[in-house]
């Protein structure tokens, strides 16, 4: 499974899902990659001391003289690996430009390395640009994280629209796996409100399990840790466990 984590809204919850989605995935002994496809490099901070990192998904995307493989660094989670990103991967949409690849990079990139990674989790940047494309294109499955919000099915028409075009050419095969709410406050009125119109749009893909607001998902990035070993108890460790059997259960 390769699953690709995109929603261009930005902060709804993108990279706290890929986070602790590829961690559940590696807790169940299942061999994982984390790739960062955002040059904010959020994924990577989570995991990994950026200091460390010296080359990035983007020297094997765009220079193609590193191998993939050359760039993946372990984490502290076991069976689980990063290829990280740099602030250099905002250069890669003027650097591929004109190129009849651009879009096939990450999925030529990531085909060699499927038998010793049974499981690829994508984070992808807050846009509909060549690196979601990328993603799009690479991906089995994309997980739509959306924020509990007034504004939270906001550019979602945009979304559907470019994965009807990647799925017209460069990859029929791929599926939505799911719509994930997150940052949900049972509390509110609202929240209920705003979960029954994402059901109104999405039906059935929208997973069971809801992601609550939890200051513990925050911090846990701060402790390079996933909240599987930062907050063990918490709801938002219960939560994110949960989602990883729903997605097991449908990829
Ligand atoms: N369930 C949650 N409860 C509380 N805070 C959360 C939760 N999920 C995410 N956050 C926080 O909200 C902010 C945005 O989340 P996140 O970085 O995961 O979103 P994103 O979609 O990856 O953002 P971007 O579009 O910038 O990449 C972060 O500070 C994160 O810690
Ligand atoms: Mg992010």
């Amino acid at each position: 499974m390769i699953v690709a984590i995109a929603n261009q809204k930005g902060g709804v919850g993108k990279t706290t899902t890929a986070i602790n989605l590829a961690a559940a995935l590696a807790l169940r002994g299942q061999r994982t990659l984390l790739v960062d496809l955002d040059p904010q490099a959020n994924s990577t901070m989570s995991f990994l001391d950026l200091q460390q990192v010296s080359r990035s998904v983007y020297d094997a995307i765009v220079e193609g003289a590193v191998p993939l493989r050359d760039v993946i660094l372990p984490s502290p989670v076991a069976n689980l690996s990063v290829a990280p990103a740099r602030i250099a991967l905002a250069k890669l949409e003027a650097k591929l430009v004109g190129e009849l690849d651009a879009h096939f990079r990450l999925k030529d990139r990531l085909e060699p390395l499927l038998t010793e990674f049974p499981h690829v989790v994508i984070d992808c940047p807050p846009t509909l640009g060549l690196l979601t494309v990328n993603a799009l294109v690479a991906a089995t499955h994309l997980l739509i994280p959306i924020q509990s919000s007034y504004f939270a099915l906001e550019g979602t028409d945009d979304l559907l629209e470019t994965i009807e075009k990647v799925r017209a050419r460069p990859n029929p095969a791929l599926q939505i796996l799911g719509v994930v709410i997150t940052m949900h406050d049972k509390r509110t009125a609202l929240a209920r409100d705003i979960r029954g119109q994402i059901q109104k749009v999405f039906g059935g893909k929208v997973f069971k399990t809801v992601i609550t607001k939890s200051v513990r998902l925050e911090e846990s990035p701060a402790y390079r840790e996933s909240i599987f070993t930062f907050a063990p108890e918490s709801t938002g460790a219960t939560e994110y466990y949960r989602l990883c059997e729903e997605v097991m259960d449908r990829a």
